[in-house]
């Protein structure tokens, strides 16, 4: 038998292009025309002079990587600054900087819980959320979206420790948890409340501090929060919010910090320069919300079936996947660049082009989305 031991990758590609599931990788060139509703750069900073001043400033002075595990090569004036500014910014105690959000919601879920514990995740939870609860060994049950009850039914009838955790706007469909009853019943059963608020940062809560901050659950005993510093913050790496043993602990035990290289020092340099820039001008948060909702009202009237957004995500219903993929290229082909969300990325099976509001997107832009939106859709 002749050795070909990656025929069944083939295979396996072979099927994804049957269901029209093919991804693929498209050159992004520094500079475009196109009109850019799918990043998640929610205030527009990424590109901003101030940030990536602050970027090459904490390159040049703490050199291009952090060198190392943070608890062998030592932890900078940087980190320890970027950990205090955020922390304060959310409403929390303390906070520790990772590598990325998806190694944040790692850390949190696999620190927190353990053998013999449960974690009860709601079914619209990101893929970092999933694949924390997978690592973490703790007893999982995935509970229906957004639903209290069920996440109060499952802490019941669970003997011992528990962790609930949700993301705080959901990535697909752009709608928000339920947090305040989420964090009553899980006061009232004893179990702690982890809310992942990577699309909540910078664009929810009083100056864009964030979801818990709007709800008023930042900085409570049981509630922990993870971050992105790659959307709303324009930056790269993510972030674990909480009481300071939390943070401590995390230090201690949570593998994707300890085994990982510290965040990129230009990563942290910029998402500090972007925190200092959103604290002088809290007003960028309520024009990201203002511009989600301008979209969101445009789109429905003109026909389109959209998802409210609670946070900048704007989520519209297509027919399939392929139609999905064909709207998504069209709208490139008319110059703007929008997200397509399908399976498996979607927990329902169903397709969407997903836009993204920006803060520093004028009505003008706002109108001429919209008009491609309406002009490319499939039954147009
Ligand atoms: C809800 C949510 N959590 C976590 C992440 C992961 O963050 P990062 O891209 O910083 O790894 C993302 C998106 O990327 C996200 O949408």
């Amino acid at each position: 038998m002749p050795f070909a031991p990656f025929d069944w990758i083939d295979d396996e590609a072979r099927r994804r292009a049957d269901a029209g599931l093919v991804r693929t990788l498209r050159p992004r060139p520094a500079e475009t025309e196109l009109l850019d509703l799918a990043s998640n750069d929610y205030l527009g900073l990424t590109r901003h002079p101030e940030v990536t001043a602050a970027a090459a400033r904490a390159a040049c002075r703490w050199g291009a990587g952090a060198t190392g595990s943070r608890l062998v090569t030592g932890s900078t004036t940087l980190h320890a600054e970027l950990e205090r500014e955020l922390a304060e910014f959310c409403g929390f105690e303390a906070a520790l900087v990772l590598s990325s959000g998806y190694a944040a919601n790692l850390a949190a879920l696999t620190a927190l819980s353990g053998r013999g514990s449960l974690i009860v995740s709601d079914a619209g939870n990101h893929a970092s959320i999933v694949d924390g609860c997978r690592l973490s060994r703790a007893e999982t049950a995935v509970v229906p979206h957004t639903d209290p009850e069920a996440v109060r039914k499952t802490l019941r009838a669970h003997d011992g420790r528990a962790l609930a955790v949700t993301d705080s706007v959901f990535s697909v469909d752009g709608d928000a948890a339920p947090l305040a009853a989420l964090a009553e019943v899980c006061r009232a059963e004893g179990a702690a409340l982890l809310v992942d608020d990577a699309h909540g940062l910078g664009v929810l809560g009083e100056g864009g501090r964030g979801a818990l901050a709007a709800a008023g659950l930042a900085g409570g005993e049981g509630v922990v929060g993870t971050l992105t510093l790659s959307k709303a913050l324009g930056s790269q790496g993510g972030a674990v919010l909480g009481p300071a043993r939390v943070i401590d602990h995390l230090v201690n035990t949570a593998r994707t910090f300890i085994f990982d290289t510290g965040l990129a020092p230009a990563a942290a340099g910029a998402a500090l320069g972007s925190l200092r820039l959103l604290r002088r001008e809290p007003e960028r948060a309520g024009r990201a919300r203002a511009v989600a909702t301008a979209l969101y009202e445009q789109l429905t009237a003109a026909g389109l079936v959209a998802v409210r957004p609670d946070a900048a995500v704007v989520s519209v219903r297509a027919p399939s996947a392929d139609s999905a993929v064909r709207w998504a290229a069209d709208c490139r082909t008319a110059g703007m660049a929008v997200g397509c969300f399908r399976p498996p990325s979607v927990p329902d099976g169903i397709s969407r082009l997903r836009l993204t509001a920006r803060a520093d997107l004028t009505d003008a832009q706002i109108a001429t989305a919209v008009a491609i939106v309406r002009r490319t859709a499939p039954d147009a």
